[in-house]
């Protein structure tokens, strides 16, 4: 339980803090002859069917997409308030802005724990943030966090405001432990914890593992979640973040006056009606099904895969190449993804550079059809590698 206090004010820069918001046509009337936000009253030039003008494009889209964040409370139901949710243009969004409300350029820093996620550092190099590292434990593929190491580099590293954490990980498909990040989150670190949950509901599909409930007790906590993945809705662009409502505020203030489409907010809604919800759950089962009981199973039965590295607790499993030796293979893993890529038409994801996942293949679970024609392409490749090497 939290027993340290937090203050928002503190960590956000000042000229966000201060910030006098623009307001915009739509915070103020919905209804009635709109004549106030220099819309086209005549409507969209190009769309006609009747679903389009349900949509009403030719008007500004509601900025904070409220009916959306009614329907996030019954997903996670943990979550008490829509005044603790943000929406932005894909997670990626709420990283950058995240980063621009709370860190002041050339002087600020974040801390990210590799494997991770590619882009917390891009964004930090975009708007001059220094990016601190404490890996993973990446021993035998454990990939859990080094929290006393992360808690002694914060002391030498004041100005950290960010913490990023992702868990599921994105490379490593492993869940980190809720202990590890309440000791973080209890400890006397002032800035924002960031858990990314992009991938959760492949690993919640018996329980929700969700760590989103925690935002209740914790106000220095974000929970980032996506419809990219279980919801099957990249195209989109919809992410969410679950804070506490002083953030979410600050994170309003401080974005793009409509940021989310009328398209992108009505597919939204649809996907989260009560019966999107279970239909999402059922194929997330559905894909978990065929990670854990035919596409690792098979894979492990291919000559020269030594192993998959981590949990598999996400849509995609890292897959580990060896020699006859078992020893870890980078070349071979690198030759066996330009080969598929190039000749096979089949794209896997090459991240042998990433630490703790040399000679490691990172490879989405597809359908049924995917998964075997991956397969069947693999076995091919590795025999063939096997023939020459016994020439
Ligand atoms: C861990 C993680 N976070 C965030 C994202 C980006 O998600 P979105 O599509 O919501 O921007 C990805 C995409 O691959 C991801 O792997």
């Amino acid at each position: 339980m939290p027993t340290k206090s937090f203050d928002l004010e503190a960590i956000v820069r000042p000229n966000i803090w201060g910030l006098d918001p623009y307001r915009c046509a739509r915070d103020d009337y919905s209804d009635g002859i709109l004549l106030d936000a220099n819309e086209n009253s005549y409507g969209p030039v190009s769309l006609t069917s009747p679903e389009q003008s349900r949509l009403q494009l030719h008007r500004y889209p509601d900025p904070l997409g409220r009916p959306v964040k009614e329907r996030l409370l019954k997903l996670r139901p943990g979550v008490k308030s829509i005044d603790q949710i943000f929406l932005g243009v894909g997670s990626d969004e709420v990283i950058d802005l995240l980063v621009r409300v709370l860190c002041n350029p050339g002087i600020d820093e974040i801390l990210i724990t590799p494997p991770t996620y590619g882009m917390y550092k891009v964004v930090a190099a975009i708007n001059d943030i220094g990016v601190v590292k404490v890996p993973l434990d990446v021993e035998n593929g454990r990939f859990q966090l080094q929290t006393d190491q992360i808690l002694d580099t914060l002391k030498e590293h004041p100005n950290v405001k960010i913490i990023w954490l992702c868990s599921p990980g994105n490379p490593t498909a492993t869940r980190l432990k809720q202990e590890d990040v309440e000791k973080i989150l209890n400890s006397s670190f002032k800035g924002i914890v960031v858990v990314d949950e992009a991938y959760i509901d492949f690993s919640s599909s018996k329980e929700d593992l969700s760590l989103a409930p925690l935002i209740n007790s914790y106000p220095n906590l974000m929970v980032m979640q996506t419809l990219s993945k279980s919801f099957g809705l990249a195209g989109i662009r919809l992410g969410v973040g679950f804070a506490d409502s002083q953030l979410i505020s600050v994170l309003n203030k401080a974005k793009a006056p409509y940021n989310l489409s009328s398209l992108a907010l009505d597919a939204a809604l649809n996907a989260l009606s009560d019966k999107s919800i279970q239909t999402m759950k059922a194929t997330t089962a559905h894909l978990v099904r065929q990670r854990d009981e035919y596409l690792v199973p098979e894979l492990l039965k291919l000559p020269l895969i030594g192993g998959i590295v981590g949990q598999s607790e996400a849509n995609f499993v890292l897959a580990r190449f060896v020699d006859k030796d078992n020893k870890p293979n980078d070349a071979l893993a690198h030759k066996i993804y330009l080969e598929m890529a190039e000749n096979r038409g089949l794209v896997v994801r090459y991240r042998g550079t990433e630490l703790g996942c040399d000679a490691c293949l990172r490879i989405t679970v597809g359908t049924e059809d995917e998964n075997k024609q991956l397969l069947k392409t693999l076995r091919t490749l590795l025999e063939a590698e096997i023939a020459n090497e016994n020439k």
